[in-house]
């Protein structure tokens, strides 16, 4: 087994590191090899953001920017890529970028170990909004700091940060510079991806075909995307694999595209990108969306990640299966479809055959009639993980429910499908009636366990509570919502 040098640019500087091994994550390599200890690390799992830099990679011919939780990113996945860490922002002469100026000029920190962390976010911001001149306004500071965590200061004064960026004089990326030396990064690098016989520990194909090819040749490989849960295999249960098997290099696995039927999702897609797509043509999962994790989170991981890692607390499944989404199997054998509700058999497993990796997701566009609506129960507002999530998609026709299909997590050992529910409801007259009678059905359809999120009665109790939510909402009421106590709270600040 080979070990492959990882390059990136750092501080407008071509960085080579050899010998790296393929569970090293790129916050150890930053603060031991490369002894930039300001990223710095809290809870190692990607849920307070104090390790957050900031990646920068061609996408679609241009340069994008994300922020990212390195505690969980495993370094070789930033080959060819630009890394910025807080220790990179400053001008030669000491002079503050505008991210770290507006901190100090808002009093933006106390203790400062989040610090680094939220100056990231905020110069991922400044780079996505600012230096185009688009406005911060409160609400896109609040979604976009929501995956750093600060325990002293007060959110006041860094969201003020975040706006304050744009009146500070403007420092600029030089991203000719910049996009060329990531070009260059990128031609000896196709050429040697091309050879698996060598079969390196950590293999990054470039096309489906390889990718079906290498998955074929090492099955046992760990197969990795944004890394977002097998990162805390590695941080937390402190698994190592001899071979890691990384797909998000997959040209054919980062598109979306459009049939005329269906939205296909490629399995490396970030979050992100995936939620903003869902959300384009179903405005109401906007609230969802931003919800799913932090923002350093949904820049890492996948769509496909969610769905094949299988967690049955994983928030994109309910929504899909609601949605009648399938997913695509490939392998060198071929292709096939199947609904997403039939990848599962059991805790965090699933049909697929030792040789076949998850593709593309495809999810069909929104139909006339579609009553559609995704709930998630968690503690906390931002970055946390469901208790319960119920995705319900109705077709309501004269007053009569047409078909139903809906998602459910948090109640059983994989994400599921409420037949029982769906069946309660279908061919009945949409009215209170049908609605209580049906939430007593989805009430007895599952028998949840108790953890550390929530007890089984209460979330047997919030499941057909959303029902009866979801019931409210299609009369036109509005009912009390976390998104607008949100809303008044920022308004307040
Ligand atoms: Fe907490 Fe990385 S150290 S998100
Ligand atoms: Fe202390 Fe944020 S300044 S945790």
């Amino acid at each position: 087994m080979t070990t492959k040098p990882i390059r990136f640019i750092r501080q407008g500087q071509p960085v080579t590191l050899h010998t790296v091994a393929p569970t090293r994550t790129l916050l150890e390599v930053l603060r031991e090899d490369l002894h930039c200890t300001d990223t710095k690390e809290g809870c190692g799992e990607g849920d307070c953001g104090a390790c957050t830099v900031v990646l920068g990679a061609v996408e679609d011919g241009a340069l994008r920017y994300r922020a990212v939780n390195s505690c969980i990113r495993l370094a070789h996945s930033v080959e060819g890529m630009a890394v910025w860490t807080a220790q990179d922002l400053p001008a030669e002469d000491g002079t503050l970028h505008p991210a770290q100026e507006a901190m100090v000029q808002c009093h933006g920190s106390q203790c400062g170990f989040c610090t680094p962390g939220f100056v990231m976010s905020l110069f991922g911001m400044y780079q996505n909004h600012t230096a185009k001149g688009q406005p911060i306004d409160r609400a896109l500071a609040q979604q976009d700091l929501s995956g750093n965590l600060c325990r002293c200061t007060g959110y006041r004064p860094i969201l003020d940060a975040a706006q304050h960026m744009a009146t500070l004089p403007p420092v600029k990326v030089d991203e000719a510079k910049l996009l060329q030396q990531l070009e260059q990064l990128a031609q000896p690098q196709q050429a040697a991806e091309a050879d698996f016989a060598q079969a390196p520990s950590y293999l990054a194909p470039r096309t489906l075909a390889e990718l079906c090819q290498a998955r074929a040749a090492q099955p046992q490989a760990q197969i990795v995307a944004g890394c977002t849960d097998v990162g805390l295999w590695v941080t937390k249960m402190h698994m190592q694999f001899a071979q890691v098997l990384d797909v998000t290099q997959v040209q054919e696995l980062r598109r979306i595209s459009r049939t005329a039927s269906h939205t296909q999702i490629g399995a490396a897609v970030p979050l992100q990108d995936a939620f903003t797509t869902l959300a384009a043509e179903r405005p109401q999962l906007k609230a969802f969306a931003a919800r799913f994790a932090g923002l350093p989170v949904r820049n890492s991981g996948t769509l496909g990640g969610n769905v094949a890692n299988g967690s049955p607390i994983g928030d994109s499944m309910p929504l899909l299966i609601a949605l009648g989404a399938q997913v695509r199997l490939a392998s060198s054998r071929g292709e096939r479809a199947i609904p997403l509700e039939d990848l599962y058999t059991g805790y965090r497993k699933n049909v697929m055959a030792p040789d076949e990796v998850l593709a593309f997701i495809d999810v069909p566009h929104v139909s006339a009639g579609e009553l559609m609506r995704v709930y998630k129960i968690s503690k906390r507002f931002d970055d946390d993980i469901s208790a319960v999530c119920l995705a319900l998609n109705l077709h309501v026709e004269d007053g009569v429910v047409a078909s139903a299909s809906v998602g459910a997590g948090g109640v059983a050992a994989t994400p599921v499908r409420a037949r029982q529910l769906e069946a309660a409801l279908t061919g009945q007259p949409w009215t209170e009636a049908s609605v209580r009678h049906a939430m007593q059905v989805l009430r007895a359809e599952f028998q949840p366990i108790s953890d550390m999120r929530a007890s089984a009665a209460y979330r047997t109790e919030v499941l057909g509570n959303l029902l009866w939510r979801f019931w409210l909402e299609s009369q036109g009421q509005q009912a009390i919502n976390l998104e607008s106590i949100s809303s008044l709270l920022l308004e307040a600040v």
